[in-house]
């Protein structure tokens, strides 16, 4: 799907921003494996849920959708051995949480996705792994991979990489695993894992960096998952980038390990309020206010990086329309992700006429620069880039044509339909 986007009257009004793609896959994988009935209220519909969800049912759990909004998933009879190859789709985090469940399962398994996931490195979640007595069947560490299942023992792992999946998929290895299990990681990624767990009745503590979990059951629970404050992110920075502009968004998940661009973007000089905070399912949410505003530039790096990973290309959107230089570094694995992120938001950026270049670990956006448009962008098979654009082509000078539009679907198909309702 081919779309045109043009020039944007001023954004307003209120909207809902669908539910959490990270809690989402937590919540589908955990509750496979309670050996009980969980109820998921306001599930992500996006594809990559959908692989995960795809392949709890392939392992023995039942699906018994209520509503619209509202499933219940039938662990009773997992989890067994799947009749046939899973299939991962485009999902990273479906693919190395459930590496580590299947690594410490007494059948086996294989694993297979698209051509983009199969371009992604799984070495970050074999070696630890392995260290742990998993074994698998690769070629240089890509899908498809086989897993055979064995007794896991627990180890002591110290993360090169602050990375939420590898230390998911980690954790769950230990869930199953003889004795004791810690991970460290350089800098704490998001931690939806660790609450879930905890609220499941696992054996987990946390202090700073560290997580130490021992062999436990989990115990079903109901979840209702908040709004993604990664799909949010777009509709912020419209707000802020389309003069006159002013909307709420509604129920979004804020929790701090994922809060990171709204402390980037207040540091820009942007016009945020967060209103209602309130905790849900062990998650905290608020309603988000933004209006138009003056941004200027702004360093990025460090210890901020893994709380806005996926928010980085919707940042270099806003920081074209920033006064002076941002710098943003030390998000080298931002080339990993569903396309070279780094690279693609470089070239498609400057296309449009913005002031781009890229650095090894980040880039250099020089503010503020007016976008012409009047050219035709690639999404490179991902999501982000394909919305990251699209807010880009809102404040276009000319029409842009976006190619391929439909990986919007990935996490976000409600999008276009979002943001109709508020383009006056
Ligand atoms: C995710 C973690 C992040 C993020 C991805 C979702 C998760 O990846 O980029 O979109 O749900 O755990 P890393 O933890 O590998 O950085």
């Amino acid at each position: 799907m081919d779309i045109t986007v043009e020039k944007s009257k001023p954004l307003k009004g209120i909207i809902e921003i669908p539910s959490d793609k990270s809690i989402t896959h937590r919540a589908f994988m955990f509750s496979a494996l309670t050996k009980g009935k969980c109820e998921i209220t306001n599930f992500s519909k996006g594809a990559d849920c959908m692989s995960t969800l795809k392949i709890i049912e392939n392992l023995g759990c039942s699906i018994e959708y209520i509503n619209d909004k509202k499933l219940i998933i039938n662990a009773e009879n997992a989890l067994k051995a799947p009749t046939k190859k899973l299939d991962c789709g485009n999902s990273g985090t479906t693919t190395r949480l459930i590496m580590g469940i299947l690594a410490g399962q007494d059948f086996n398994t294989e694993l297979f996705g698209d051509e983009s996931l199969s371009k992604r490195p799984m070495k970050r979640v074999i070696t630890p792994l392995e260290l742990m007595g998993a074994e698998f069947i690769h070629n240089n560490y890509k899908l498809p991979i086989a897993i055979k299942g064995k007794t896991l023992n627990g180890i002591d792992y110290i993360s090169p990489l602050a990375s939420a999946q590898v230390k998911s998929c980690i954790l769950l290895a230990g869930l199953n695993a003889e004795g004791e299990t810690s991970f460290t990681e350089p800098n704490k990624s998001r931690n939806h894992t660790e609450l879930m767990l905890q609220a499941m009745g696992a054996d987990i503590t946390t202090s700073k960096n560290k997580v130490i979990i021992k062999k436990s059951k989990l115990n079903p629970i109901e979840t209702i998952v908040c709004g993604d404050i990664s799909s949010a992110a777009f509709f912020m920075a419209a707000g802020l980038i389309i003069p006159n502009s002013e909307i709420t968004i509604t129920n979004v998940g804020i929790n701090e390990t994922r809060s990171g661009i709204i402390d980037v973007l207040k540091s820009m000089n942007a016009d945020i309020e967060l209103l209602n905070e309130r905790i849900i399912s062990n998650e905290k949410i608020a309603d988000i206010k933004v209006r138009y505003s003056q941004l200027k530039s702004t360093k990025i790096e460090g210890e901020i990086i893994p709380r806005l990973i996926d928010e980085l290309p919707i940042i270099a959107v806003a920081a074209t329309q920033a006064e002076g230089t941002t710098i943003i570094k030390d998000a080298q694995d931002l080339r990993n992700k569903e396309t070279d992120r780094i690279k693609a938001i470089t070239t498609e950026l400057n296309k449009l006429g913005a002031e781009i270049k890229e650095t090894p670990d980040g880039l250099i956006i020089n503010g503020r620069t007016e976008l012409k448009g009047n050219c035709e962008i690639e999404c490179y098979h991902d999501h982000r880039i394909a919305m990251s654009t699209y807010i880009a082509g809102l404040i276009c000078k000319k029409p842009i044509k976006i190619n391929e539009f439909q990986w919007v679907n990935i996490s976000f198909p409600e999008f276009l339909s979002l943001v109709n309702k508020i383009t006056c």
